[in-house]
């Protein structure tokens, strides 16, 4: 079993597989990076896997597939097939801008994936556009009614930012509600690749906005997720992600690992342990050492915060940690 330094158990890996992306959102990469990691620095699934095992038998029974864009790596069922092949009783999930999904996802989930959670910040194409850079619209909606179609569990992520979608809360939850997925509205989190002038809107005036339309009661967190959950009167419930709070960090399950090999055991900070060499090696040992002294300093919460400072401002790539 893995428990850090807080009594926290962690059972709970996201996987970065690439940190490339066919998006710009404004929020996270609003340029191309000066220097992507260079394509051999990339962990190959084989060597990922050989660390996810190492995760799953300490008791690892949730993993999610993030990026940049997870679904530029072609073959990804490949990787998903290896997962559920070692234990099919992992959740097994994939966070995705949806692009690509349409052609995919039947693939994914044949190779055992069972949930999704798709970015979806607005349903005007031009929004859409400013947003990711790229006019995307047409083809995450698509991948959405895909995914739904062929039964995969979805979720929609949303980045309320004011004045550019702030207008379109109650739009993109009526939306989720019709086709009956959970949406979470995120709050922007300040780092220092974003946009300098992006403002986000805090979790409190995102349900205010949801109040001016209906009643809104709260309903709590559940279990060890990061969102707040909140229910309609007919029972619809939408959550919000408000790492500026910091009341998810207690029950923090979840470690992170990069394309190429770094852990990091809280979004925030810039620490990081690498287990490139030991996985290229095939050395579990050194794997599973680097992946405890990791856990141990596992920092007890973030440092988003509502008086955030300039030079607090985090410096890690949210397209590096997949969010
Ligand atoms: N603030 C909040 N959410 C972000 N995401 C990416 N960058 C940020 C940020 N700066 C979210 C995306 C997507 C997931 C990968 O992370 O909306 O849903
Ligand atoms: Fe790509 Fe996701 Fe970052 Fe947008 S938020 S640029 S889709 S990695």
């Amino acid at each position: 079993m893995l428990i850090d330094g807080f009594g926290r158990r962690i059972n709970y890996i996201r996987v970065s597989v690439t940190e490339r992306c066919n998006f710009r959102c404004q929020y996270c990469m609003p340029e191309k990076p000066f220097s992507w990691v260079p394509k051999e620095n990339l962990l190959s699934f084989e060597e990922l896997f050989l660390f996810l095992k190492v995760g799953i038998d300490e008791g690892v029974d949730k993993i999610r597939i993030t990026g940049g864009e997870p679904l530029l790596r072609a073959d990804l069922d490949r990787f998903i097939k290896m997962i559920n092949d070692y234990k099919s009783d992992i959740d097994i999930a994939i966070t995705t801008n949806g692009y690509l999904l349409k052609e995919t996802a039947k693939r994914l989930k044949d190779a055992g994936l069972k949930r999704l959670n798709i970015s979806l910040d607005s349903l005007k194409p031009e929004v859409a556009k400013q947003i990711a850079q790229k006019d995307v619209l047409h083809n995450v909606l698509e991948g959405i009614e895909e995914s739904l179609e062929i039964g995969l569990k979805v979720k929609i992520n949303s980045v309320p930012l004011k004045g550019i979608n702030d207008d379109e809360i109650v739009d993109l939850l009526e939306y989720s509600k019709k086709r009956g997925v959970q949406i979470r509205f995120i709050e922007y989190m300040e780092n220092v690749h974003a946009n300098k002038n992006l403002k986000g809107l805090y979790g409190k005036e995102i349900v205010d906005e949801v109040r001016k339309k209906y009643i809104v009661k709260k309903v709590g967190r559940e279990g060890s997720s990061p969102a707040f959950l909140y229910e309609l009167e007919d029972g619809y419930r939408f959550g919000i992600i408000d790492p500026h709070k910091h009341d998810f960090c207690e029950s923090c399950n979840r470690i992170r690992l990069t394309a190429e090999g770094h852990i990091i055991p809280c979004l925030y900070f810039d620490e990081a342990m690498s287990i490139a060499d030991a996985v290229k090696k095939g050395d579990v040992e050194a794997a599973s050492e680097v992946l405890r002294e990791v856990i141990k300093n596992k920092p007890e919460k973030n440092r988003w915060d509502e008086n955030l400072n300039q030079e607090d401002i985090s410096a890690r790539a949210f397209y590096e940690t997949g969010g």
